[in-house]
């Protein structure tokens, strides 16, 4: 790992800035979505129900306390921390002409803040925060001028932070859902605002949406390059290594597949155009996409400078033919050989290994570990401290294979970013039980607790970690 390797960690504005009501913010989809608890879905709501809880509208109180947090990061030694942009605080409703100045004074005062401190701002354009009138009034991304109203986002971003944030992040996880694949409604609205279940014509629909939210992408790239090409522009995609159940070639070729569907919005954004492969899959099902000819162009010129890897799990692939085909992620089978977290996700450091490998090899661009972390309950002990062995323990290992890779393997591994590195909202079930801090969050799953911020353990680990740049980091 050089001098230059970004460490750090990664939040997301729904998850951590709650304020819901400051700033002339509109209300974004993640706003109406009720905390769950485990193994239940959250609710998704279309307006506001009196007695529920919302954990968006608090957060962890980020939009108040952005210097306190920014100066426990600072302490640690980050390098970087990426951060994402309601949209729905620059655009109220998405489809304004002119942005709200108090939104963009809140992102330029935390990435003064940031660059204060020494810190690379990495900023995400969409983590899930898209204003709910663009979907109650436009249909979403299933409507190709959503792509239009994201670009006006975008090259507001781009002109108004130019010279200040150099990295950016078009998208997050656009890839988790496929018009092959059953989704969960939690998993198709965070990404578009629309319930799976109730997404009529559905493979149409997400054949549509998956396609106009690459098309975006590259639209956004495009222009980062034209306002300044100092930019350095990537996608962040939710990824995991999907093993056979067997070597029986049937299963081999099925867990192929199955890890394959993640992969065609990246071969677009890498390879310079939509591919082949996935337009003919459509036609052979029916679904022929509208494509504009200056797409073409677009996906062309707009390949990403680097590719953001979400990683926390593997999984495993049921038998070709099985009913089941759900990723141990959400469900599905268990890996005998690994332990799994108390959510049930697999924890598997060498599969981190395994997908920059393939990821690399794939496309030959610089990798960006953007998320990974362990969502584990933290018990406070009697000493008043939070001994977090465990955390320590799983970063520790997977710190140890993106080393690996980067020295044995000859991956351009660029940064490693922590999700969670303060306690937060979880996206999936919307505790704050579950949690992925260095940094615990005095607040519980009912929104109650002082908000106090306090270092665990693997706080001074994670210090050391970047002091030492990884050399405690050994077999
Ligand atoms: C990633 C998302 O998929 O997983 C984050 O980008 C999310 O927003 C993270 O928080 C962990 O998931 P969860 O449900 O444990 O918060």
């Amino acid at each position: 790992m050089d001098k230059s390797f970004l460490w750090g960690g990664s939040i997301a504005a729904h998850q951590c800035e709650g304020a819901i009501n400051e700033g002339n913010k509109g209300v974004g989809l993640m706003d109406l979505v009720t905390v769950g608890a485990y193994g239940q879905p959250r609710d998704i709501h279309t307006e506001f129900e009196a007695g529920c809880r919302y954990p968006s509208h608090i957060g962890i109180d980020f939009f108040h306390r952005y210097k306190e947090d920014i100066a426990l990061f600072a302490e640690m030694g980050f390098k970087a921390l990426r951060i994402s942009i309601d949209w729905s605080r620059i655009f109220p409703k998405g489809d304004e002409e002119e942005p709200n100045q108090a939104g963009l004074d809140f992102y330029h005062a935390v990435v003064d803040e940031l660059l204060m401190h020494g810190i690379e701002p990495i900023v995400t354009l969409y983590h899930f925060e898209m204003p709910i009138h663009l979907v109650t009034e436009y249909g979403s991304w299933k409507n190709r001028q959503v792509v239009d109203f994201y670009l006006r986002f975008c090259e507001t971003m781009f002109r108004s932070f130019n010279h200040k944030v150099k990295y950016w992040v078009t998208f997050n996880e656009m890839n988790h859902i496929d018009p092959q694949s059953e989704a969960s409604d939690i998993f198709t609205y965070i990404i578009a605002g629309l319930k799976f279940s109730e997404i009529e014509d559905k493979k149409r629909t997400l054949a549509v949406i998956g396609y106009n939210m690459t098309i975006a992408s590259c639209l956004a790239v495009n222009l980062a390059r034209k306002i300044n090409p100092e930019n350095k522009v990537g996608c962040v995609f939710g990824i995991e290594p999907v093993y056979p159940v067997d070597c029986n070639p049937e299963n081999v070729l099925n867990a192929y597949k199955q890890m394959d569907r993640d992969f065609y919005q990246i071969d677009a954004m890498c390879n310079g155009a939509f591919p082949k492969y996935k337009l003919k899959e459509y036609e052979a099902i029916g679904i022929k996409l509208e494509i504009d000819e200056r797409d073409q162009t677009a996906f062309k010129n707009g390949t990403l400078d680097f590719i953001g890897m979400n990683y926390y799990a593997s999984s495993v692939a049921a038998y070709e033919g099985a009913e089941d085909q759900a990723s141990a992620l959400f469900g599905g089978l268990q890996n005998p050989f690994l332990e799994v977290s108390k959510w049930g996700w697999a924890i598997d450091p060498v599969g981190i290994r395994y997908l920059l490998n393939y990821t690399y090899r794939k496309y030959g661009l610089p990798i960006m570990i953007t998320e990974n972390g362990l969502g584990a309950v933290d018990e406070v002990a009697t000493d008043g401290h939070i001994h977090d062995a465990y955390r320590i323990d799983y970063l520790k290992k997977h710190i140890l294979e993106v080393k690996k890779a980067i020295e044995l393997d000859q991956v351009d591994c660029i940064g490693y970013l922590t999700w969670g590195p303060i306690d937060l909202v979880s996206a999936t079930t919307g505790q704050m039980s579950k949690r992925y801090g260095f940094i615990h969050v005095d607040l519980d799953d009912e929104g109650k607790g002082s908000l106090k911020r306090t270092r665990k353990d693997s706080f001074d680990w994670y210090k050391q970690t970047i002091k030492e740049n990884a050399a405690n980091i050994t077999e």
